[in-house]
């Protein structure tokens, strides 16, 4: 064995995690965008036969939590109990594959942050300072910069929020806005001083830079990161003063953890859990020398969370860096920002009320490049696709060859490919459409295996089994061209199982053969007898869609 196949067939161990949904509102499609990402990766580095963690939790922290509770009239905890539970109804009817799905107010969560919090103490990474920051005398509280509204300092634009400008897009701190108000209250805040505790980041420079170096980010996103390293990094401030929902600073009574100190350290709350669940070593996985990956699927407007103060946590922390951070692009629905009003802002369960998962999924993985730009979801283009590919192309190939191997074969394939060389053609693609899963180019993939279906159904078309049937004699040749056909369906399948596992899961019934692994493609199906066919997949009609959009509309008056 030479060395390359060596590397790749070594086992890889991957911790793998998605950005924690706040637990304060509900799942929609711009969150599935990520977390559909996540899983397809999550279920392709499985199907390669590696160990992989998919380590999750709610977000369970911070003022607006608070505030939301508050105006229900509940404790913060009921509500983010209420709302992990419909967050993982939504992700379980998804097909989302997560080992663990925890919460960042867990004692394990504080245990961790604490220890943390020490570290950086002990490293001398913590320094204290005297802030001035907004205060609202009615509510009796420090009001977070969105929590501030005003007049643009820049283009006078009444009515912006305290950190940045719609009208113009700057953005500026909340103690330059003119005539200042506070959202929370009729009140005008006031300017009071308070102690806040900072992380340091400029000692840890070197570190972060070699780190961003060593491939753990795209290009794009180390060009942005590039920009701020040209100053001094600035120190950043992880304090709330009371009230606040989150954890508080050890010694320090009325004050807390910024939510976004412990939000990170909850991907390694949720593994922690797995690891006492499976008998793994937590330490270990984590330690600066271990061969093991971490890999964060994430949104762009969360880069500087996760490829600055992380990784500065995690090094002051004595912990490993991530492996690499993927950030994506946001979703767009029929090009346009989600809309409540156009009733493209899509809950994942308005969805799942008319559609089946597994279309959106290969529609997201159809357009997903290892890139920031935004994704449309075109209904339209999604409707034509998903028939034309999906229905039309990929599942036609199943149901044109499954029933002339009932009928004529007993159920049974034949003994040998017809075609061996067209068999090994797919194989041959195998390892690129490997790398692009393995890149997320999910796209690139998906166009690689489309072009395979056509010639597959061209291989049908050419050989007209229907044709053959009608005449004496000719029985085996039917059913030897019919798995030929399932076969290659088998190796295309195979390889959209981790974008459609629940098609993929059909087709292994009727196929009665497992899908879960790549390398199981590298022999054939031959002598060997099949289920029934069941269709495995709807045509999406415009019905669907029209429903889709009406019920977003509908729903707009309860969110
Ligand atoms: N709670 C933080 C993440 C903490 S991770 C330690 C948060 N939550 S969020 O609910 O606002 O977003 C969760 C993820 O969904 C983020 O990665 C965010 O970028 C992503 N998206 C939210 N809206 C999105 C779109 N419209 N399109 C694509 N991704 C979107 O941020
Ligand atoms: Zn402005």
């Amino acid at each position: 064995m030479t060395c390359d196949n060596e590397s790749m067939t070594q086992k890889r161990k991957i911790l793998v995690t998605a950005a924690l949904p706040y637990a304060n509102g509900s799942i929609h499609l711009g969150h599935m965008l990520e977390y559909i990402q996540t899983d397809i990766w999550a279920r392709f580095q499985r199907a390669m036969g590696h160990e992989v963690w998919f380590a999750w939790a709610d977000d369970a922290h911070g003022t607006p939590i608070m505030l939301h509770a508050e105006q229900k009239g509940i404790p913060p905890k009921q509500l983010i109990e209420d709302m992990a539970l419909e967050h993982q109804r939504d992700f379980n009817d998804f097909n989302l594959s997560y080992d663990e799905f925890s919460s960042t107010d867990s004692n394990a969560n504080q245990v961790l942050v604490e220890r943390i919090w020490q570290a950086l103490i002990d490293k001398q990474l913590v320094v204290e300072k005297t802030i001035s920051q907004f205060y609202d005398p009615d509510k009796a509280m420090f009001l977070p910069d969105r929590f501030v509204r005003g007049t643009c300092p820049k283009c006078h634009a009444p009515d912006q929020a305290g950190d940045s400008c719609d009208a113009c897009g700057a953005s500026y701190d909340s103690t330059e806005v003119i005539d200042p108000k506070s959202a929370l209250s009729t009140a005008t805040p006031i300017l009071r001083e308070t102690e806040h505790f900072f992380v340091t980041l400029e000692p840890l420079r070197d570190c972060l830079a070699t780190w961003m170096d060593s491939g753990a980010v795209q290009s794009e996103v180390a060009n942005k990161l590039q920009e701020w390293f040209e100053d001094r990094l600035r120190d950043w401030d992880v304090t709330r003063d009371a009230p606040y929902f989150g954890f508080a600073i050890p010694n320090h009574p009325d004050k807390y953890f910024y939510v976004w100190l412990d939000a990170p350290v909850g991907y390694l709350a949720s593994f922690q859990s797995i690891c006492a669940r499976e008998g793994l070593d937590f330490e270990s996985w984590l330690s600066p020398e271990t061969e093991t990956e971490m890999h964060h699927f994430i949104g762009k407007d969360i880069i500087y969370f996760h490829c600055l103060f992380w990784p500065a946590m995690l090094e002051g922390a004595g912990f490993r860096k991530p492996t690499q951070v993927h950030a994506h692009g946001f979703l767009t629905v029929n090009g346009a920002k989600m809309s409540k009003s156009r009733g493209t802002f899509i809950k994942a369960r308005t969805w799942l009320d008319h559609i089946h998962p597994d279309p959106l999924r290969y529609y997201f993985a159809a357009k997903i490049t290892p890139s920031l730009s935004d994704i449309d979801l075109s209904l339209d283009d999604f409707k034509a696709r998903v028939n034309s590919d999906l229905v039309g192309k990929l599942v036609n190939i199943a149901s044109r060859c499954s029933g002339f191997v009932h009928k004529l074969g007993q159920s049974r394939l034949s003994h040998a490919l017809p075609a061996p060389e067209l068999y090994q053609r797919f194989l041959d693609e195998q390892a690129s459409i490997i790398s692009d899963f393995d890149n997320v180019n999910f796209g690139q993939a998906i166009r690689q295996i489309m072009l395979l279906a056509d010639e597959a159904n061209q291989y049908i078309d050419h050989h007209k089994p229907w044709q053959m049937a009608k005449e004496e004699g000719r029985d085996d040749e039917v059913v030897a061209v019919c798995t030929q056909g399932l076969n290659l369906f088998r190796v295309l399948m195979t390889w959209l199982a981790p974008v459609m596992p629940e098609t993929a899961h059909k087709a292994a019934a009727f196929l009665d053969c497992p899908m879960d692994r790549f390398d199981s493609v590298n022999q054939p199906l031959l002598d060997h007898v099949i289920k029934p066919f069941e269709p495995l997949m709807q045509r999406i009609d415009q019905a669907q869609l029209d429903q889709v959009i009406e019920a977003s509309k509908s729903s707009l008056a309860g969110s």
